[in-house]
Order: structure tokens, then C-alpha cells, then sequence
């Protein structure tokens, strides 16, 4: 059966990369939705907020786009904490997931849905940010798209220089001391490696809370990744390129992953999919998916997706070059150094939501990760969530926003 999944992946993979490369655009036609050709600012403007854009460059030079929401609707002076400043308001940084993208935080039409309306709303200073590599963040100060060394890097790189980035620059320009942070999928595995015990980081990180979380992927089921896990990487890279993985794919999201799934849920629709696995996912509604799917896969590093591959072998660790020569050059050792979560800090409170149908936080995996963290605030367990609930799902609201909600008062 494994067997069979697998010539099938291969099909469809070989199948997309001979297709799209003549193919380059039409499904955008098909589909009627006005807000299917907004970007991630028009969304947030056009539901009535006020919407700032903010570019954070990271030491290495990438340049990382952050919109921020800086009031709620008709309660602009609206807050019920109190913050350590009287005068702030309490930002929240809103970090998605693996080829997610920031618009995963506003697109439902329907305010009370979306995380990032909802913070707003309670009086939040709400910062979401698009990682490197996504459609969002593809500039850097000195190579573009079409060089191979602005796709070298993974999620090592997001933890260690996108994220000291983006919370520098938004306590530099809010005079917060401190920022929130709320992660998705491989943003809470940034927040794992980068909140360090006793790190200058950690000290600016009031509370983490992470949907969905990230760490140790060895149960992973995801799709794709079961099928890159024994390719070699440079078949990988020769497969699909050195660059952006899943980016512009018009064959593989709007024709072979519909028709191969025609007696799946619609979750099926999304190239996403291949990675986050096609579970069951009634939670999604049918009607507005198509917003967010004209701009999810957000844009990953092949590099990245390899990463993530390789993790399912290697456990947590950094990037394998493959050979002890190549990891000497880059870590001055033979093997990519582990990532130990007895390094997360011990005193960031933080708050853990997992699902019982998450094909990418596996039980044997979450159950490895929290009783390691030492300032576990809150868990709750949400059996009939799959891993695109926590950002998509209609009632995520109820099941895990008004948590958030209740945790971030506690600590504000
Ligand atoms: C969205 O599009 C508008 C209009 O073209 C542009 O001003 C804005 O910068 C875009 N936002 C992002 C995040 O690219
Ligand atoms: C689904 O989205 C549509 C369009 O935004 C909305 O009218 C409808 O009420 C939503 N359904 C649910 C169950 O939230
Ligand atoms: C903070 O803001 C100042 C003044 O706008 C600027 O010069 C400095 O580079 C900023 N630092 C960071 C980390 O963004
Ligand atoms: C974890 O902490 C140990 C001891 O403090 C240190 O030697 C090691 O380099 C750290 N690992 C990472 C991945 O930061
Ligand atoms: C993590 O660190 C602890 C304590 O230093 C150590 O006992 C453990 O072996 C380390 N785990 C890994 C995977 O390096």
C-alpha cells in the first residue's frame, strides 16, 4: 500500500514539474471571489481596519515584511489589560506556518473567525509577519529571487535571525519592553529554538503560545515528507530546483491534486495538502477557502522543505549537508549540532494547543516536546482538529481563541 502512495507521488511530482513548466498561469479566472485578488493589506483594509506595513532586515540581509493592525474597530483606545506602561497597548507578534503565509491570520470574511481581527478588536497591537522566503518577504539587500543564494537557508535561519529581527524591530518602534508571541506549525518551532534560556531574546518574549507545536517531527505523517525522507537531497534539489518549493504550481493546485483527491475533503484542494496531510477537515469552510488558497503555498526554500524531510530520520537537528566533510565547513563538526529543548527557556509562560487528527504534531511527538518545557502555563488537546484548524478551522475561535484571549489578559 506505502508502496503504491509512493509511484503515486511520484507520478503526480514528475507529472507537475514536466506540466507547469509550460504552463504558467489561468486558474485565477475561474473564480469569482472580489477578495480572491487582494494581497494580505487589502484584506485587513477592506474589513474596516487600519493597516500598517513594516520592513524588518535581518542580519543576513533578508528583508521581512510585518503588517501590523495597530486598532480595533469603533474601540480604538480599547484595553482591558494593563500592560507594564500605561500608555501601550500590548503587541502580539502572529508567526504562520511552513509555506503559510501571514494572510492565514485575517482572510475569513466573517471578523470573529480570524485571530488577527479578534486581537484587534480585545485592544491588541497586533504585528503579523511573513517569514523569508515567502511571497511577502522575497527581498534581500543583496540578492533577488533569481539567485541561488537567496534560497539557502531553513528554518535554522528563520529561528536565528528572522525572528530576533522582527520582535528588535517592533519593541524599537511600539516602546514596548516586551512582546507576545503567537506561533503556527514551524512558527512555533522557530520560538523552540530561538527563546533560549537566559538568550537577550528570551528576555523580551513575554509569553508564547503555539498551535499546533513543532519540534521533533519523527511521527510526522506528512505526505510529501514521507516521500522525500529516502531521496537524496540532490535528487531533491534536481527535482525541484534549488529555489522556491510549490510556489507557483498552477497544475498542482488548480488541476492534479483536486482531481486526484475528488473523493477527498476539500482540505485536498491545496498543495498544502501534500505537506499537511489530507485528513479530514470539516471544520474548513468551503466558501471563503479560496482566499486563502490563492495565496497559500506562501513560499518556502527548497532547502527548508529538505530540512523538515530530513528530521523525520535525524530528530531535531540543524540542516545536514549530506557528508561530515560539508558539515565541518559549516559547524566545525561532522554532524549537524541537535537542537535540545533543555535550551528553551525555562521561564517564558507558555501556553501549548494540539490536535488529535494533526498528521505533522503526532502524538509520539508532542508527548516527547511538553513535558520537557518547564513553564507550561496551559495545554489543551482538541481532538477533532487537524493541523490547518488552528489557523482556518470556523470555530477555531471557540476551541483556541478565547484561550488565547483569557491567557494573554493573565499576562498583560
Ligand atoms: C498590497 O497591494 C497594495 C496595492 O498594490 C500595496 O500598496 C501593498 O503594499 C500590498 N501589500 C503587501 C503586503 O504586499
Ligand atoms: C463561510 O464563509 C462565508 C463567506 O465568508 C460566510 O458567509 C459563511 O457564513 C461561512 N460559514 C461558516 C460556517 O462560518
Ligand atoms: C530603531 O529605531 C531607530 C530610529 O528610528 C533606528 O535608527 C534603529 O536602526 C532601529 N533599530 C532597529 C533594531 O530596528
Ligand atoms: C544547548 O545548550 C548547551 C549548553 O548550554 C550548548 O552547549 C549547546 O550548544 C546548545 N545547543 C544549541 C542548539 O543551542
Ligand atoms: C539535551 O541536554 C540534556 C541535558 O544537558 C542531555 O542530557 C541530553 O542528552 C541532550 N539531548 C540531546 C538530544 O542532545
Amino acid at each position: 500500500m506505502k508502496n503504491i502512495l509512493t509511484i503515486i507521488y511520484i507520478i503526480i511530482i514528475l507529472l507537475t514539474i514536466l506540466i507547469s513548466c509550460n504552463v504558467t498561469q489561468s486558474k485565477e479566472d475561474k473564480l469569482f471571489d472580489p477578495d480572491f485578488k487582494l494581497n494580505i493589506s487589502q484584506l485587513i483594509a477592506k474589513q474596516g481596519y487600519l493597516v500598517e506595513n513594516h520592513f524588518a532586515t535581518t542580519k543576513d540581509g533578508y528583508i521581512i515584511s510585518l503588517q501590523r493592525i495597530p486598532n480595533g474597530i469603533n474601540n480604538n483606545n480599547k484595553k482591558l489589560f494593563k500592560s507594564n506602561d500605561k500608555k501601550l497597548k500590548a503587541s502580539v507578534i502572529l508567526q504562520h506556518g511552513l509555506e503559510d503565509i501571514g494572510t492565514t491570520w485575517v482572510f475569513q470574511e466573517i471578523r470573529y473567525q480570524s485571530l488577527g481581527f479578534i486581537l484587534a478588536d480585545e485592544g491588541y497591537d497586533v504585528w503579523i509577519s511573513n517569514v523569508r522566503g515567502t511571497r511577502y518577504s522575497n527581498k534581500h539587500l543583496k540578492y533577488n529571487v533569481n539567485d541561488d543564494q537567496y534560497w539557502d537557508f531553513s528554518f535554522d535561519e528563520m529561528s536565528e535571525f528572522d525572528l530576533p529581527s522582527m520582535v528588535d524591530y517592533i519593541i524599537n518602534v511600539t516602546g514596548n519592553n516586551k512582546v507576545n508571541y503567537i506561533g503556527h506549525s514551524q512558527g512555533t518551532t522557530m520560538g523552540f529554538i530561538g527563546f533560549k534560556e537566559g538568550s537577550e531574546l528570551s528576555k523580551k518574549i513575554n509569553t508564547f503560545f503555539a498551535l499546533a507545536p513543532v519540534a521533533r517531527v519523527t511521527h510526522c505523517k506528512s505526505p510529501l515528507f514521507n516521500f522525500l525522507v529516502n531521496l537524496k537531497f540532490g535528487l531533491i534539489l534536481k527535482l525541484f530546483g534549488v529555489k522556491s518549493f510549490l510556489m507557483d504550481s498552477p497544475i498542482l493546485r488548480g488541476f492534479l491534486i483536486p482531481s486526484f483527491c475528488s473523493i477527498t475533503p476539500i482540505a485536498c484542494t491545496t498543495s498544502l495538502g501534500f505537506i499537511t496531510g489530507w485528513g479530514e477537515n470539516s471544520n474548513l469552510n468551503e466558501t471563503r477557502l479560496p482566499i486563502i488558497l490563492s495565496q497559500s503555498p506562501g513560499g518556502t526554500s527548497t532547502k527548508n522543505i529538505i530540512h523538515w524531510s530530513q528530521n523525520l530520520k535525524n530528530e531535531f537537528q540543524k540542516f545536514d549537508y549530506g557528508s561530515s566533510h560539508e558539515n565541518f565547513i559549516h559547524y566545525s563538526q561532522s554532524t549537524p549540532p541537535k537542537y535540545n529543548i533543555t535550551n528553551f527557556s525555562k521561564t517564558i509562560p507558555t501556553i501549548i494547543f494540539t490536535g488529535g487528527k494533526d498528521l505533522i504534531s503526532t502524538k509520539e511527538d508532542y508527548n516527547w516536546l511538553i513535558p520537557q518545557l518547564n513553564n507550561l502555563i496551559y495545554y489543551k488537546h482538541i481532538d477533532s482538529y487537524s493541523h490547518l484548524d488552528f489557523v482556518w478551522g470556523n470555530d477555531a475561535y471557540k476551541q483556541v481563541y478565547t484561550d488565547i484571549l483569557k491567557y494573554l489578559l493573565k499576562y498583560n
